[in-house]
C-alpha cells in the first residue's frame, strides 16, 4: 500500500472521505474538534501539492431521507475554514440538483469543497453503487481518512473505492490508526495488558474473546466487572449487572485460566447510597457491597494493584473507564489509570487508548499526548479489536 506521502497530487481533484462526526452543543458549536484536527495533515499535504479537494463526510444519523437542517454540515464547513485558513466551498444543495456537481467541476487547484452530509442520501448507508458512482464522477482519485467510519460498508467509505482500483489511498490519519492497531494486534511487545471497562459485558464480549489469544493480562473494570463479581458469588448490592451474562462471565474466566491469561478484577470498590455526585460513600471489599448501595468506582487497593500491572507491561490497550467517570466524585480510579499509563509510556511502554470515556479522561487530564496512540474511532476501533475486517480498510487494501 503506497502512502500518500510518496505521491504528488498536483492538479488532481481528490475525493477525500473524512469522519467529521464531531460533538456539538445546542448552539451548533463544536465541543471536540479532534477528528477534524487529525485530518488536517492529509488536507494540508494535498493543498501543498497543488490538488483540489472534494471532502465527503457524515453527521449524525439522518432518518428522513433528504436534507435535515439540524444535521447540516454548515457549522463544520465554517469551522474547517478557520482550521485551514482558506475558504471552504459549501452548498446545502444535494447531488442531482446540479449545484454541487457544478461546484466540483469548476474547482481549482488549492480549493476545498465540502459536500453536504453524505447520509442525506438514503443509499449511502445501504452501500448504494449508484451513489458511489455519482460521487466518483466528481473527482479523479479517492483517499479514505475516515477511520471512525471504517466499520461501515457505505457508498462513500467503501463502495466508491471500486471506481478507483489504481488510485485509492489511506490518508495520514487512517494510515496512523491502521499501523498502530496492527502493531497492537500483530506485533505487541510483551507483557501485553488489556484494560477493559465500560458498563456492559455484552458490548465487550467480542473484544474479550479476541484478546484472550493475544494478551498476557486482562484487567476487567467498570460496570461490567460486577457481572463477573456476581458470577464468582460476590454480593454486589445495587451495582449494575447483566444477570443473563453470568454463565458467559464464568466461561470467559475459565477460558482465560485455560489459556494462561492472568485476569484481574478489582479487589475493592467505592460505593454510594445513591447514583449522585453528592451521595454518601464508603470503600468496601469488592463482592461485599451491601444492599441499597452501588459500586461507582474502583478503590485504593485496586489502584495499587493496577499500578503494578501497568508498570510491568510493555504494551497496554485501554478501552473503557473504571467507574462513573462523568461524576467527579467517582472519576478517581479512571484518572489514576490515565496517570499510570502515561507514566508507563514515558518508560517505553506502547499504550493505545480507545473508546469514548477513556479517551475523554486522558484528554480532560491533558494526558492525550503522553499516550502512544489515542484512537479517533469508537465503534471502528471496537470492531477492529474484535478481530473483524473493517470494510473501509479492506476497500483500500484490496
Ligand atoms: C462515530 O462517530 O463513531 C462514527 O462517525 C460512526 O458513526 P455511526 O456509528 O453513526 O456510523
Amino acid at each position: 500500500m503506497k502512502s500518500i506521502k510518496d505521491i504528488n497530487f498536483k492538479g488532481r481533484k481528490v475525493l477525500l472521505r473524512v469522519d467529521f462526526n464531531v460533538p456539538m452543543d445546542d448552539q451548533k458549536r463544536i465541543t471536540d474538534d479532534t477528528r477534524m484536527r487529525e485530518s488536517l495533515p492529509t488536507i494540508e499535504k494535498l493543498l501543498a501539492d497543488g490538488a483540489s479537494i472534494i471532502i465527503m463526510a457524515h453527521f449524525g444519523r439522518p432518518k428522513k431521507g433528504g436534507f435535515e437542517p439540524e444535521l447540516s454540515l454548515l457549522p463544520v464547513a465554517q469551522y474547517l475554514e478557520k482550521l485551514i485558513g482558506r475558504p471552504v466551498l459549501f452548498t446545502q444543495a444535494l447531488l442531482g440538483s446540479g449545484e454541487p456537481e457544478q461546484m466540483a467541476r469548476s474547482l481549482q487547484p488549492g480549493q476545498v469543497m465540502l459536500l453536504e452530509n453524505i447520509r442525506f442520501y438514503p443509499e449511502e448507508t445501504k452501500g448504494g453503487q449508484e451513489l458511489a458512482r455519482q460521487l466518483a464522477n466528481l473527482g479523479d482519485c479517492y483517499i479514505n481518512d475516515a477511520f471512525g467510519a471504517a466499520h461501515r460498508e457505505h457508498s462513500s467509505t467503501a463502495v466508491i473505492a471500486r471506481f478507483f482500483p489504481k488510485d485509492k489511498y489511506f490518508g495520514f490519519l487512517m494510515e496512523h490508526e491502521v499501523n498502530n492497531l496492527e502493531k497492537l494486534m500483530k506485533n505487541a511487545p510483551r507483557p501485553f495488558t488489556a484494560i477493559i471497562g465500560g458498563s456492559k459485558v455484552s458490548s465487550k464480549i467480542g473484544i474479550l474473546e479476541n484478546l484472550i489469544d493475544k494478551v498476557d493480562n486482562i484487567v476487567i473494570i467498570g460496570g461490567m466487572r460486577y457481572t463477573f463479581t456476581k458470577a464468582l458469588g460476590g454480593q454486589i448490592g445495587n451495582s449494575i449487572c447483566e444477570d443473563d451474562k453470568l454463565d458467559l462471565a464464568r466461561e470467559l474466566m475459565k477460558r482465560m485460566d485455560d489459556k494462561g491469561v492472568h485476569y484481574y478484577l478489582p479487589s475493592d470498590s467505592v460505593i454510594a447510597d445513591n447514583f449522585d455526585n453528592n451521595a454518601n460513600t464508603q470503600v468496601v471489599p469488592a463482592g461485599a457491597v451491601p444492599s441499597g448501595w452501588e459500586s461507582m468506582d474502583i478503590g485504593p487497593e485496586t489502584c495499587k494493584m493496577l499500578y503494578d500491572v501497568i508498570m510491568g507491561s510493555k504494551t497496554i490497550l485501554w478501552n473503557g473507564p473504571a467507574g462513573v467517570f462523568e461524576l467527579p466524585s467517582f472519576a478517581k480510579g479512571t484518572r489514576e489509570i490515565a496517570n499510570y499509563v502515561a507514566k508507563a509510556c514515558s518508560q517505553g511502554c506502547f499504550a493505545a487508548v480507545g473508546g469514548g470515556d477513556s479517551v475523554a479522561a486522558v484528554k480532560q487530564m491533558g494526558l492525550a499526548d503522553k499516550m502512544s496512540y489515542v484512537s479517533t474511532g469508537g465503534g471502528a476501533m471496537l470492531e477492529y479489536l474484535e478481530g473483524k475486517e473493517l470494510p473501509g480498510i479492506k476497500a483500500i487494501k484490496d
